[in-house]
């Protein structure tokens, strides 16, 4: 296989963070060298709370994927989730210059830059400007104009925000780490990536990466993202209710959730299902009833997809054909697809990355999305025509590191 480029791609998530090294092909073929999953301790719904123990998570999931690839980390795309990230729709419109009315690569790009330069406050950072399509002489729905005649060009994009300071502390401790960044990419979009197919973003589509702390969101209509928000609930929320409402530990709860629990009630059929489990404070172990720990995790489930109807609503969309597609960990609960197709009134599957190649035993499972879907957003970056924009680094010895020393002596 001819390789176009080594990417990384991090996910910084509540529970995890994971670092993917992948080996992309001159056909856009995605195969996984290295990978590396830890438990997070340093963050509260997607955002950073704790820098030390953040960097740790983050060295210790590059170290591991370093060690299972052979390869060096110095550089990755990074995922960004958190309730600060914000979307907004903007349009921007130029006068064709040129000498023949022809749209030049010049001319999209200033009009880009008008759309760019709606206000938008010294305490936000722009992550991106995804272009929706393009108006040329009033003719809507242009995707490609380059080479078109006209005289007025307008350019619809999808511009997505997060909060400044978030992202310097996500940055800080991704550099703390000893990994420079690539590009900051938003959960969601890197989760599309992963799961959503390019019929699907045609015909208006939803992603939800269901988390441990959070619910990244991003809609799509005629191919391109149109509204991105993250819902600050999340699994965590789900066996914290079962903690509290059976008087167990998070631990318990959690394995409660996970082996037994559903939100497809009218499943649990044997109202007599009882689960020992011990109980803090009781040495003794004591009993649960099933159904009740399932009806605690239904009406978390529905509350959460009441709150993704209505943010589905507000974004004001009429239809979205394709549906909503779940991801993330807490995706995978028993019932989520059914309940959510009763209370969102649309279709709705559960998904895992596919179309990767290598070492993906573990990682075809939707926990892993936004984490994937970082590697394919790096992937598409590269460009077909575009020369190499991220030499590899293959774990450097002496020799290499020798050379990089006399490369940037006489470049
Ligand atoms: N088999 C399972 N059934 C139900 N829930 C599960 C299962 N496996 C994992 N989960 C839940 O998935 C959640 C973790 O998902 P994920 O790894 O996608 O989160 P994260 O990316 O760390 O968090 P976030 O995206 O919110 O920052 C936890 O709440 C966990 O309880
Ligand atoms: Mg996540």
């Amino acid at each position: 296989m001819e390789r176009e480029a080594v990417l990384v791609g991090i996910d910084v998530g509540t529970s995890k963070v994971c670092a993917l090294i992948g080996e992309v092909s001159r056909d856009g073929r995605l195969t996984i060298m290295g990978h590396g999953t830890v438990p997070a301790s340093g963050l509260k719904k997607g955002v950073v709370i704790n820098i030390d123990q953040t960097v740790r998570s983050i060295a210790d999931a590059v170290e591991r994927a370093e060690r299972l690839s052979g390869w060096k980390i110095d550089r990755a795309f990074v995922g960004v989730g958190g309730q600060h990230v914000e979307s907004l729709n903007s349009p921007g419109q130029v006068a064709v210059t040129g000498h023949h009315r022809e749209v030049t690569r010049e001319d999209v790009n200033r009009a880009i830059e008008v759309a760019r330069a709606v206000s938008i406050p010294s305490n936000r950072e722009v992550l991106h400007v995804e272009r929706r399509g393009f108006t040329v002489d009033g003719q809507e729905g242009v995707k490609d104009p380059l080479g078109m005649s006209a005289l007025r060009l307008e350019v619809e994009t999808h511009i997505v925000t997060a909060s400044a300071t978030a992202v310097q502390n996500l940055s800080k401790c991704v550099a703390a780490a000893g990994v420079k960044i690539d590009e900051l990419v938003v959960n969601s979009l890197a989760s599309a990536d992963a799961v959503l197919t390019e019929t699907e973003k045609e015909l208006g589509v939803g992603v939800a990466d269901f988390g441990a702390g959070t619910i990244d969101l991003a809609l799509f209509q005629d191919g391109s993202p149109f509204h991105t928000r993250v819902l600050p609930v999340g699994g965590a929320n789900v066996t914290n209710d079962v903690a509290i409402g059976l008087k167990t530990s998070l631990q318990v709860a959690e394995e409660l959730k996970v082996r037994h629990g559903t939100c497809d009630l009218r499943s649990v059929t044997d109202d007599d299902e009882e689960i020992s489990v011990s109980v803090l404070g009781e040495d003794a172990g004591r009993t649960v009833s099933r159904l009740e720990v399932c009806q605690i995790i239904e009406a978390r489930m529905r509350e959460t997809f009441e709150l993704m109807r209505n943010e589905i609503r507000a974004a004001g969309v009429g239809m979205l054909p394709a549906g909503i597609i779940l991801t993330g960990g807490a995706s995978q609960l028993a019932g989520a697809a059914e309940l959510g197709r009763e209370v969102l009134q649309m279709p709705v599957r559960v998904a895992a990355p596919a179309g990767i190649g290598g070492l993906v035993d573990t990682l075809l499972n939707p926990s892993y999305s936004t984490a994937v879907g970082l590697l394919q957003w790096g992937a598409a970056s590269l460009g077909a025509s575009e020369p190499l924009r991220y030499e590899s680094a293959p774990a450097r010895g002496v020799l290499g590191r020798l050379r990089d020393a006399l490369r940037s002596i006489f470049p």
